[in-house]
């Protein structure tokens, strides 16, 4: 508490290294949305809502989203934005000796931006395979996916093809590359999400499924049920990677940011309950509970494409659910690697291009390990308690079960004791006419209940990895 707004004025003195900003609000919500919009809400939430008890997990999530999510979204965007720049020089303008907050958030899309291409490039090849018909041999049960992850070259070559489209549009820039993108291809994702989704609720047993997955069950409610929305919560909001204050620092003092939070936590909450109604009762329908609850590569590369094949319109269906999954994945990688791309600018000098080109051939690298330990590299597991994890496993485990958590632990203490949550409310109401609304909400949340839960949080994840406790 002692330097509480001290060091402020450093900050708002820091000159703002990016010339670019988002063109208007809703560009930048927009883009957020994109980028909270991914292979959470597609592949995570559906299976996490299953597992965890269908609408007592949803409840608890929805709660956790105005409260947490909120409060943590709110302080990222107020940190970019008041300083104009990305994680590392964010904090660092602070004063050094929170220079450390920056360099761990930067390291989460480091370790992140990977292994999402990897997966994207598995969903490219799934692309390709529907839209060039081949769609049915993908329902084999498995066999198509292991093999095709297990080969040596091909997942290379497809992880490669996604970071090339990634690094394209960051390379291009803000508003022709991420904003154009995001306006064509958001509204695309919307309307194939809701199609399938109306699709998916005609089949024969999908309203069961429904059941399911919206009437809560109370004995499924459990201290696990609030570890695994939490843990969901900041992935699919894209919180504790970086990409927050990067965005805040491409936004003008013109922006609302609360309002402009809760229509990013409205769009991406609502995605993912679509994304649940895709997924969930289809699945339940062709596989039960046990299925609807599959989670990772699973769900989406071996199940679903069953699914598909006992529909009519296969594998026009099929083309149309991986190309929705591509568009999420390819709008969130992109966040995720302009936050690389952000903090490289600010710290090397380099403009956008010479950025972008050395976060390409950084994140090729990167990726390379996560593709071959399906293969040449499969028997580089780790065994931490009773699971034998890859290495796409280990990077997920410590980018979302131990910095994330860290991370966002870190950003609750600087805001709500060593900066002072006033801070947020000053940036807040740095745009004419607006009052903070919720600054009762957000004190108590910062100073008190989401450290302690962070710290829970963070304690459990890694006692629950590590075998001690099973969640
Ligand atoms: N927020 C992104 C997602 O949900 C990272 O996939």
């Amino acid at each position: 508490m002692g330097d509480q707004n001290t060091d402020n004025s450093a900050a708002a003195s820091g000159k703002r290294r990016h010339a670019t900003l988002f063109s208007n609000r809703f560009a930048f919500i927009l883009a957020a949305a994109a980028s909270a919009i991914g292979l959470g809400n597609l592949w995570r939430f559906p299976s996490l809502a299953a597992k965890y008890g269908g609408g007592a997990f949803l409840l608890v999530y929805l709660i956790l989203v105005v409260t947490f999510g909120f409060t943590l979204m709110l302080a990222e965007l107020a940190i970019g934005r008041k300083t104009g720049k990305s994680a590392i020089d964010a904090f660092r303008s602070f004063g050094k000796r929170y220079a450390i907050i920056g360099v761990l958030t930067a390291l989460v899309p480091v370790i992140i931006t990977p292994y999402y291409c990897v997966i994207g490039g598995w969903i490219s090849k799934y692309l390709v395979v529907y839209l060039t018909g081949g769609g049915a041999g993908t329902a084999d049960g498995g066999g198509f996916f292991s093999g095709f992850i297990a080969s040596s070259g091909e997942p290379v070559l497809w992880t490669a093809l996604f970071i090339v489209l990634v690094m394209l549009v960051v390379g291009i820039g803000l508003e022709k590359g991420i904003e154009k993108l995001n306006s064509i291809v958001m509204p695309v994702l919307l309307l194939f999400v809701i199609g399938i989704s109306i699709y998916a609720l005609t089949i024969p047993g999908a309203l069961d499924g429904l059941a399911y997955y919206l009437i809560p069950r109370l004995e499924d409610f459990s201290i696990a049920t609030v570890v695994a929305a939490m843990g969901q919560l900041f992935f699919s909001l894209s919180l504790a990677m970086g990409i927050m204050i990067t965005y805040g620092s491409y936004t003008s003092k013109e922006t609302n940011l609360e309002k402009s939070v809760r229509q990013i936590e409205i769009g991406d909450t609502a995605l993912a309950l679509l994304c649940g109604l895709m997924i969930i009762p289809a699945v339940f329908a062709f596989s039960g509970a046990e299925g609807a609850q599959q989670a990772g590569p699973g769900l989406l590369f071996i199940t679903m494409p069953q699914v598909f094949a006992t529909l009519p319109f296969s594998t026009a269906l099929g083309a149309v659910f991986f190309f929705a999954v591509f568009f999420a994945a390819l709008t969130s990688a992109i966040s995720l690697a302009e936050a690389i791309v952000s903090f490289v600018m600010d710290r090397l000098g380099f403009s956008r291009r010479k950025a972008a080109l050395m976060v390409f051939v950084g994140v090729l690298l990167l990726a390379i390990p996560p593709t071959l330990g399906f293969s040449d590299w499969g028997n580089a597991t780790l065994t931490i308690g009773s699971a034998d994890m890859t290495i796409l496993d280990i990077m997920d485990f410590l980018s979302n079960s131990i910095l994330m958590p860290l991370v966002a632990l870190l950003v609750c203490l600087f805001v709500g004791y060593w900066v002072g949550p006033a801070f947020v409310k000053d940036e807040v109401e740095a745009t004419g006419g607006v009052h903070f609304k919720a600054m009762t909400l957000f004190r108590v949340m910062i100073r008190y209940i989401a450290p302690a839960f962070l710290l829970i949080i963070l304690i459990s994840s890694v006692l629950n990895a590590t075998g001690i406790i099973a969640l």
